[in-house]
């Protein structure tokens, strides 16, 4: 259904669809734009079916809509405009709600742009750095009421509180994808990746908001509490005020209104509906849930064939070594140093022999390098992103000056991806696998460390459209890359750093550059659970700290913690030193041993719950009024949190703490297992099941390919144990 809205003399066409999945979107454009505004291609996996829209009642002021069996509706009312979403006559969301409806239009530049009084609303100062507007300022926002709810949460990245805060008392949750150094915890500033989709529960429905736009954003929260009114005298508005409610604020700087409420009711089906949406979490390969090795950086084939070896010698599993920067000949990525790893292929054989993998880095710039053929081929084919002049746009990184590949353009994704064939990626073999970081994109000199605003893309779209997907993109024809060099056939693995909405279907993400500190162990929980509600599922944070030194309580807590999350990967930076398990003395390689042991004996556990979010949208790392979705001492907990709906965890995050109080939701105690991690040197899990009675999942495929899905290739069984009898189906 279409609307014509009359804006501050900006004519808008509102276009309204209640989609198949009890998804309402609404949508909100320049009905005579002097030219397309953006609209984010690839993150929806498809356009959204629509239903059918009935009219049920019509008065002077509104009109009240409804499909399919009815139970919902949406009535919009004309002036002043707003949208209410119902359920069984009940208002649950009102757009609008706070006439916060905002749409600049684009306009022809001025003429004599320095004179014009209107100069500065196309020109923005920032430090040192001025960015031209090619249409003027251009964005767009409204709001939204969640009537009843007052627990949101959503909106990765920020180093926050699982919880969304109250914003009146600070900043409001800023959506910008930025390489932000040793980024500081409990902050709403943006980081690497983000994802606009806000999530708000109450006992008896969860509801979600996806902010489909891909431009800077900011959100601000602004919660009700119930009151009862105190007398008669009370005005009759505040007498409404019976129920708590938050009111949600977007403000995006361009791009066009494209707002779904996923309308739940379960966490469960809003997980469905926004997976529907966006797409699942990539099914990784088994290897990929193991242990990974990395540091910045293993210096040469001996230091690795070392590194390797310490592991056999200390009885420690694990599956993946990493090489960073150095590993290229002078930062060109897809080369290798001729004098440190002179036979990469033979590596990884080597490496193969036990089977285990090797991941290399593949950043976003190439250094700006007429003597280098790949970089000759991106500059030729136009796989470049230009400056607002036309030319190449050079920004500084780790090879100094260097060119930006424009994965907006699907010939440049191509291209990229064919990169990582075999016969072109010289050294490279089947057991290579790709790490792809600083693409925010991190530009050293640029305004906030990335790329300028007017930066120019495929279409002739400005970068400050498309910043948040940019690190999406280049994770899309990375995985693409992998795929196509196998024919089809293999799984790829890549991590990246950057991300947006859907980055769940081309591999795993991490949290980036943290601290070896106690308050950056602790952050690294509601972090993660913060991108699994938000479909980001195969999520981890450097083990041990990234910049500084751990001592040897904090490096064996952070393992206990990293071994219960999704992807599980020590790393450090250039100058931390060696920290490899084995390197602190036997009681704390010990302690890491038994961990990561752990984490190999739950392996099985993890990869049917990878199956499970890769077939049903549920992630793998839950909050726990996920699973106890009525129990509202749940709500606000994000120190503790459910693997599946199976085991309850609640890693230690505090120096010298021998014990914790873990809240144990539920009345049927038999529903979970807890695993203690007992001392800061010794790790024991207990199995509990007070009634001898419990079920579950398990699923078995090849771990590699793809024939789970081609050939159906696999084993799902589901066990159950009652009365002493087990079952199996
Ligand atoms: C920044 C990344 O976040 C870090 O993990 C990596 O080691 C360095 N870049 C060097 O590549």
């Amino acid at each position: 259904v279409d609307f014509f809205l009359l804006l501050s003399q900006t004519r808008l066409l509102l276009s309204l669809s209640p989609c198949k999945n009890d998804t309402v979107r609404i949508l909100i454009d320049e009905l005579q734009p002097i030219k397309a505004r953006y609209r984010v291609p690839d993150v929806l996996t498809g356009e959204p079916q629509c239903e059918q829209l009935r009219v049920e009642r019509r008065t002077e002021d509104s009109v009240t809509l409804s499909w399919s069996s009815g139970r919902h509706q949406v009535r919009v009312w004309h002036f002043p405009f707003r949208l209410e979403l119902l359920c069984d006559d009940e208002v649950m969301v009102t757009f609008n709600s706070k006439s916060k409806l905002w749409f600049e239009k684009l306009r022809d530049p001025p003429r004599k742009t320095s004179q014009d009084e209107t100069s500065s609303l196309w020109k923005e100062t920032f430090q040192q750095f001025v960015d031209v507007k090619a249409n003027g300022p251009s964005s767009i926002g409204a709001d939204l009421c969640l009537h009843g709810f007052n627990h949101v949460y959503g909106l990765p990245e920020h180093a926050d509180s699982l919880q969304l805060r109250d914003t009146r008392d600070g900043e409001p949750y800023r959506l910008y994808n930025l390489d932000v150094f040793a980024y500081g915890v409990y902050s709403r500033f943006g980081l690497y990746g983000s994802v606009p989709l806000l999530l708000a529960h109450k006992p008896d429905r969860t509801l979600g908001v996806f902010w489909l736009n891909a431009s800077e954003t900011f959100i601000s929260n602004h919660k009700t509490f119930p009151y009862l009114p105190q007398d008669d005298q009370t005005p009759s508005v505040e007498k409404r005020c019976l129920q708590p409610e938050t009111d949600v604020h977007w403000l995006s700087e361009s791009g066009v209104i494209d707002c779904m409420v996923l309308l739940g009711p379960s966490p469960q089906q809003l997980f469905s509906q926004y997976a529907q949406l966006t797409g699942y979490q990539a099914m990784p390969p088994l290897f990929a849930l193991g242990y990974h090795q990395c540091r910045w950086n293993y210096n040469d084939e001996a230091d690795v064939k070392a590194v390797d070896a310490g592991f056999d010698d200390h009885n420690i599993p694990y599956d993946v070594i990493w090489l960073d920067i150095e590993h290229t000949h002078e930062k060109r990525y897809f080369t290798w140093d001729p004098v440190c790893f002179p036979e990469p292929a033979r590596l990884q054989q080597y490496l193969g022999y036990k089977k285990r993998k090797l991941v290399v880095i593949s950043d976003p710039h190439f250094k700006t390098d007429p003597d280098w053929s790949l970089y000759r081929e991106a500059r030729d084919g136009g796989h470049f992103v230009k400056n607002r002049e036309g030319d190449l746009f050079k920004g500084l990184c780790w090879p100094g000056e260097s060119c930006y590949l424009d994965f907006s353009s699907p010939a440049t994704r191509e291209w990229y991806s064919r990169c990582f064939g075999l016969d072109k990626y010289k050294g490279s073999t089947p057991l290579l696998f790709v790490w792809n970081d600083m693409n925010e994109p991190s530009v050293f000199h640029g305004p906030e460390k990335t790329m300028p605003k007017d930066a120019v893309h495929y279409g002739g779209w400005e970068h400050r459209e498309l910043h948040n997907l940019y690190g999406f993109y280049q994770h899309m024809a990375t995985a693409e890359g992998l795929i196509m060099r196998s024919g089809g056939k293999e799984r790829p693995f890549v991590l990246a750093r950057s991300f947006f909405a859907g980055s769940q279907r081309f591999g795993a993400v991490w949290t980036g550059d943290n601290v070896a500190t106690w308050e950056y162990l602790k952050i690294s929980i509601p972090m993660l659970l913060s991108l699994n509600v938000t479909g980001i599922m195969f999520c981890g944070a450097d083990v041990g700290g990234f910049f500084w030194d751990p001592d040897p309580e904090l490096l064996v807590r952070w393992y206990q913690a990293g071994a219960l999350q999704p992807f599980f990967r020590g790393h450090c930076a250039k100058l931390s030193k060696r920290r490899e398990p084995w390197l602190f003395g036997e009681e704390v390689t010990a302690a890491i041993r038994s961990v990561i042991q752990e984490r190999y004996c739950l392996l099985p556990f993890w990869y049917t719950l990878f199956y499970q979010a890769h077939t049903s949208g549920v992630p793998p790392l839950r909050p726990l009024w996920v699973e106890f979705p009525r129990e509202e001492s749940t709500f606000a907990i994000d120190n503790q949190y459910m693997i599946g709906g199976a085991l309850l965890a609640c890693p230690v995050v505090e120096r010298s703490v021998q014990e914790v109080k873990v809240l144990l939701p539920g009345d049927d105690e038999c529903r979970y297992t807890c695993v203690f991690f007992k001392s800061k040197v010794q790790t024991q899990s207990s199995l509990f099941c007070p009634q001898g009675a419990a079920d579950g999942e398990l699923y078995l495929d090849d771990g590699h390919s793809f024939n789970y899905r081609d050939k159906k290739a696999f084993c799902l069984r589901r066990f159950s144990m009652h009365s002493g009898r087990l079952r199996c189906r």
